[in-house]
This record gives structure tokens, sequence and C-alpha cells, in this order.
């Protein structure tokens, strides 16, 4: 039986199902996926019941999985295998984490509008999250659509953005937060990388804007004024007619697009509930400078 494919959004997110990712998945099956996937950029496959294997294995159809960035500090205990990001509320031990804990505060940026990944040379192209266990009240998960907020600027804006690069640190979102405790190994690998403000998919043929908290500095523009454009685009792109808010249910694996969506996390009491949301992100093919055509100066 063919899987469906039934829209939450006109355009934006759709919901499939007759779909079990717990057993190998057809050819046919994947390609349908990856159909809906490339004209919605949010997809829910609710209903599943996933090992972290299974996880990998279905992300793993789609490319390369990332490596979580918290094993770049040295000595950090992970409760999960390095190719899963952690985005739960637990302790290394699975205990809901404290106040005052390290990873709660670094954790909070996902709180902020962002896109995953996007302070790596190579960037996030799919994340896949999946549900364990949620809170009863809040910690629901909102995306924008950046490229449905493309399309509605005015041609005067679009033509400020194109070309422009943009340099993307997790530093800078962390640092919103008032996070600033790196370690030496972090602070080498998060140094700022370029990213293109504005890119066009090859797989939809869609333009779209590229947009994170990690975006801190524009190339060739003063700092104050990058940052202003920056907030310009980042207000008009979330708003209520772009975004769509996912209200989790257990079992369910959300797949967006990071080339063309923002996301967050939204608040709960987080001190109280246990919320074991897992990750596995797919990286995208190249840096986005290279998927454009844009020059980078070597470093
Ligand atoms: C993520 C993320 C937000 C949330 O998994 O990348 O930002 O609601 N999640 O957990
Ligand atoms: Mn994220």
């Amino acid at each position: 039986m063919p899987i469906t494919v039934e829209p939450i959004t006109e355009n934006f997110a759709a919901e499939i199902g007759d779909l079990d990712l717990s057993k190998p998945v057809s050819a046919e099956d994947l390609a349908d996926v990856r159909a809906a996937f490339a004209t919605y950029a949010v997809v829910v496959i609710g209903g599943q019941e996933l090992t972290d294997e299974a996880q990998m294995a279905f992300a793993s159809h789609f490319g390369p999985l990332e490596t979580t960035v918290f094993s770049v500090r040295k000595g950090e205990k992970l409760r999960l295998h390095r190719n899963m990001a952690d985005v739960s509320n637990l302790d290394p031990e699975g205990k809901v984490w404290s106040a005052e804990s390290r990873q709660r505060l670094y954790q909070l940026g996902n709180r902020l509008w962002h896109t995953d990944s996007s302070f790596k040379r190579l960037p996030a192209y799919a994340s896949m999250l999946y549900a364990k266990s949620i809170a009863p009240i809040g910690g629901h998960t909102e995306f924008a659509d950046l490229r449905a907020a493309y399309d509605a600027l005015p041609e005067e804006t679009k033509r400020r953005v194109v070309g422009k690069t943009v340099l993307h640190s997790i530093m800078t979102s962390r640092a919103k937060l008032g996070f600033s405790d790196w370690s030496p190994e972090e602070l080498e690998a998060f140094r700022p990388v370029p990213q293109v403000l504005c890119r066009t998919l090859p797989d939809s043929g869609r333009t779209s804007l590229y947009l994170a908290s990690h975006a801190g500095d524009i190339v060739g523009m003063d700092k104050a004024e990058a940052v202003a454009l920056l907030e310009e685009l980042t207000r008009h792109a979330t708003q209520r007619q772009f975004v769509y808010t996912h209200r989790w249910r257990v079992g369910d694996l959300v797949i967006w697009d990071n080339r063309c969506t923002m996301h967050r996390g939204t608040a709960f009491d987080d001190v109280r509930w246990r919320r074991d949301v897992r990750r596995a992100t797919v990286s995208d093919v190249a840096p986005t400078c290279e998927q454009n055509g844009i020059a980078v100066a070597a470093e």
C-alpha cells in the first residue's frame, strides 16, 4: 500500500500515513517521502515506535549523518549515540536536568528562531526529531517557511539580500542568552562560517531566505546595519502566516528542511516534565556559498 500525504497547511507542512519506519523502507515509499519533503518543508510521520538505530537508519537514506556538537567538548558524557542530537531535558543518566545545569542554559538556545547547524561550514539539510516522551503542557515546536517569506518580500528587499554572505557562529546565538562557557576546543570549532543569505533549492527550484539566531555579521556591511537587516528579515519571516506550530504526540517523527525553514521550541516546565526528543540530522551536500557559486576567501 502506498503512503498517504495529507496537507496540514496548504504548502508548508504535511502528515504522512501508512508508513512504519521500524521496518526497512521500500524504494517506492522513500521516493514518495522525498517528493513530499521537497514540496512541504515540514513532514510529520506519526505513530512510530523507533529505536535510535532505526531512526538513524531511516535518516541515512537522505544522506550522511552529522555528529552532535556536544562531542566537541572533551570528556563530555553523552546519553545518546554521537550521531544523535540529544534535544531532551535529561542529563546523561536520564534524569530531568537541574535548573542551573550548563546543558539547560545551552539548550535554551533552541527557543530562539534558528536553523540547525548553520554554524557549521557544511550545514544541515534535514533534521529528523522523534518524540519518545513529551510535556503535557507546552514544549511545542514552531516552524517558519523561509521560501514563502522570501516570495513575500518587496522586490527592493529581494535585491538587497541576493548575493550577500552572512557569518554564522553558535557563539552568536548563545551570547544572546548570556552564555559564554566555552572550552578551548569549542572556541576553535565554533569560529564563524560564511553562509549565503538567500538560496535557490535544486530540488524544488524555489528561492529561500537562509536565516538563524547564529547569524551575526554580513560580509562588507557595517555591523549595525547588518544586525538591523537580519532582525528585520527575521521579524518578517516569522509572522504568523509563515508559521506552523507542531504540537507533539508521543511517536511523532518530524522532518524539516533546514535549507529553507527556521524553527524554535516553545517553553514548558522543563525541571518538572520529561521531554525526551532525539534528533538525527542529515548534512547538506556542500557549503551554501559553494552551492550558490559565491567565492569565499580562504582563511
Ligand atoms: C532541534 C530543536 C526544538 C524543540 O531539535 O533542533 O531546535 O522544540 N528543537 O525541541
Ligand atoms: Mn534546532
